[in-house]
């Protein structure tokens, strides 16, 4: 539960509760999402704004020509969560956005449509860590609380984290490399698979073998994590084919039972380590179907799973606001700016 108190740019204090609604915005890379979260928990309305038919065209996310589509789409997906939760800006409690890490000319576009409607409306600004907000998803509709351990894989993170409260984690592992969305991405470049190409290969390996090609799993100390020796083996495994029909279905399902054995191992001996019996799963690869199932399987040993529900997985805003209301670590001035990496 988030007590903090947050000032108004005209330093009139708001503490949040249960009832508060926060308004979020989300415009890191290809999403242009505004959500309305009452209490961190209650989702009154989602809008999301999809730029994947624009990106399609390039197989893959331009920077430039995504902050433009955030510009036109930022003003639309506003109006259209006032309208699903049927309600005015004088009901918003607090506004909220990501600050970063993500492309800076998109984070750029909803920073400053939140702080504006903060500044207009006279209501606290909170800006939010992208990576802390994918962990947040799991609070939405659920009464998950800390501590637990959580494994978050998105198209720039792999790392398995120890969520001791709301607001203190430490990162046990990380991927050394390649991320796994990133892996997956340009594996699916590697074998002719269209953007987006995560999903595209979730897809595809259903129907294959998963024992068709043994992929080797990276030794890596400890909690951490490598991609980048599987990417070369897929690579020279293409290669290999030398230009004849490439088995598509088959290479999808091999790699993506190395990725998620890989993930499952790792995250199990950190689980019996840590002692916690609840282990959550984040990030925009948590819609994968392998590792969901994996992750899931550790009910049968007596966790307890979380993982968001497809439409909280991939990037919106709720998961903002959640974070915006339970994670204290936030940035709560008017003038904080966008960052592109982890800070
Ligand atoms: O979390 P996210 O939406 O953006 C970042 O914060 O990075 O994650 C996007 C990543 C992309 O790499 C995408 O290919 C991957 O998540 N992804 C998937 C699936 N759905 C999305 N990867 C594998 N299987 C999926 N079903
Ligand atoms: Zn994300």
């Amino acid at each position: 539960m988030n007590n903090k108190k947050y000032t108004s740019f005209s330093n009139t204090t708001v503490e949040l509760n249960e009832n508060s609604l926060i308004m979020a915005i989300e415009s890191s890379c290809d999403e242009t999402a505004c959500s309305i979260v009452k209490g961190g928990r209650e989702v009154v309305a989602n809008v999301v704004a999809s730029q994947i038919k624009t990106h399609e065209k390039y197989g893959g996310v331009f920077p430039e020509i995504a902050a433009r589509e955030h510009l036109e789409a930022i003003n639309v997906v506003i109006d259209e969560a006032y309208k699903q939760a049927n309600i005015s800006a004088k009901d918003i409690t607090a506004y909220a956005a990501t600050v970063g890490p993500g492309l800076v000319g998109c984070l750029l576009v909803g920073l400053n449509a939140a702080k504006t409607l903060a500044l207009v409306h006279d209501k606290p600004f909170i800006g939010v860590n992208h990576l802390n907000a994918h962990l947040c998803a799991n609070y939405l509709d659920t009464e998950l609380k800390p501590p637990f351990l959580a494994l978050l894989v998105s198209g720039g993170h792999t790392q398995i984290i120890d969520v001791k409260s709301y607001s203190e984690q430490t990162i046990l592992g990380e991927t050394i490399d390649d991320a796994v969305g990133e892996a997956y991405d340009k594996v699916a470049r590697l074998i002719g698979l269209p953007y987006p190409g995560g999903p595209k290969l979730d897809k595809m390996a259903q129907d294959g073998n998963p024992k068709a090609f043994i992929l080797p799993q990276a030794k890596v100390d400890g909690y951490n994590f490598s991609f980048s020796g599987l990417k070369t083996a897929m690579l020279k495994l293409v290669k290999s084919f030398d230009g004849k029909e490439l088995p598509t279905a088959d290479l999808c399902a091999s790699f993506q039972e190395c990725v998620s054995k890989t993930l499952y191992k790792k995250l199990k001996s950190a689980l019996e380590v840590s002692g916690y019996k609840q282990v959550v799963l984040a990030g925009g690869v948590a819609a994968n179907s392998e590792i969901r199932k994996k992750v899931f399987s550790f009910t049968d040993e007596g966790y307890e799973v979380f993982a968001p529900p497809m439409k909280y997985c991939t990037d919106n805003a709720a998961m903002v606001a959640s974070c915006a209301y339970f994670n204290t670590n936030t940035f709560d001035d008017i003038n904080v700016e966008v960052f592109s990496r982890v800070k």
